[in-house]
């Protein structure tokens, strides 16, 4: 079940109390340590002046927002090595966002019921805050492959309103994430998820159909699918019991259909 936290207006602190206290309490190997800090995030969100603030030091620095990868209205108010600290904007669609892109927040992927591959704490900062309805998967269910039957259990549905604070488990945790009626802000502790490889996948849902619709692409995916590129172009004979026990074996359903693709070609016997 979905962690939620009630909003309690009483404490307050600044982004520097609060990035020192995950520096000193927060273990991300332990979701219970993750959890004891939802208290502080709420102490953030509870701070009306501290966005404005650190949006003001950032536009004095020729390189504000350095190293932030995301399109949409998400910034960064702090990476380090084992979590990030975001800022995540929420607009009603179809309005464009306020950098004015024609990026769409609310991509088919955000209201398609979808998993997280990493721990997300989150509390509501500005406006209503964008429902979510709420579901939860066995990740040691799923295949890896679009079109598996799967029938999500549903958890509710939840506000993300000012002050209170949400925890969405990586993997386990699954919503739909819906337009707020009007532009919300919402304040993100990300956590990676211990899970490595087999888990690694984000996954998208058809709740009324009952099935997997959507399997996200990893890096880890990228590079061996690029790998097997080359035993698909070599195809030497030596190669292809490995490639059996890869298309049987591997616990990533796109380097199985790669390794699959390869060995319905068959071996180049003039390599022999
Ligand atoms: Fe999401």
């Amino acid at each position: 079940m979905t962690y939620v936290l009630p909003a309690d207006p009483g404490d307050q602190i600044e982004l520097t109390e609060y990035l020192a206290h995950l520096d000193a309490h927060l273990d991300v190997r332990d979701e219970d340590s993750v959890l004891a800090t939802a208290p502080k995030l709420r102490a953030l969100a509870n701070n009306r002046r501290f966005l404005a603030k650190h949006l003001v030091e950032s536009l004095a620095k020729s390189d504000f927002q350095k190293g932030n990868r995301y399109v949409g209205p998400t910034f960064l108010l702090e990476r380090r090595r084992d979590y990030v600290v975001r800022v995540v904007g929420w607009p009603t669609a179809p309005e464009r966002t306020p950098s004015d892109r024609t990026v769409d927040a609310y991509s088919a992927d955000e209201q398609m019921a979808h998993n997280h591959t990493m721990g997300i704490l989150t509390v509501g900062y500005w406006g209503p805050g964008y429902e979510t309805d709420l579901f939860e998967c066995d990740p040691d269910a799923l295949t890896g492959e679009a079109g598996q039957p799967y029938q999500l259990a549903g958890r509710g549905r939840e506000r993300l309103s000012v002050g209170k604070v949400m925890y969405y488990r990586p993997h386990v945790d699954v919503h739909i994430q819906n337009v707020p009626e009007d532009y919300s802000i919402s304040l993100n502790l990300l956590i990676p998820s211990r899970h490595k490889d087999h888990y690694s996948s984000q996954y998208f849902f058809d709740v009324a159909r009952g099935k997997v619709v959507g399997v996200g692409t990893t890096v880890a995916d990228a590079e061996r699918s690029e790998f097997l590129n080359y035993a698909g172009i070599i195809r030497h004979p030596s190669f292809f019991p490995h490639l059996e026990k890869i298309a049987a074996g591997h616990p990533r359903a796109l380097v199985r259909k790669k390794a699959s693709e390869i060995l319905r070609a068959g071996p180049d016997l003039s390599r022999a």
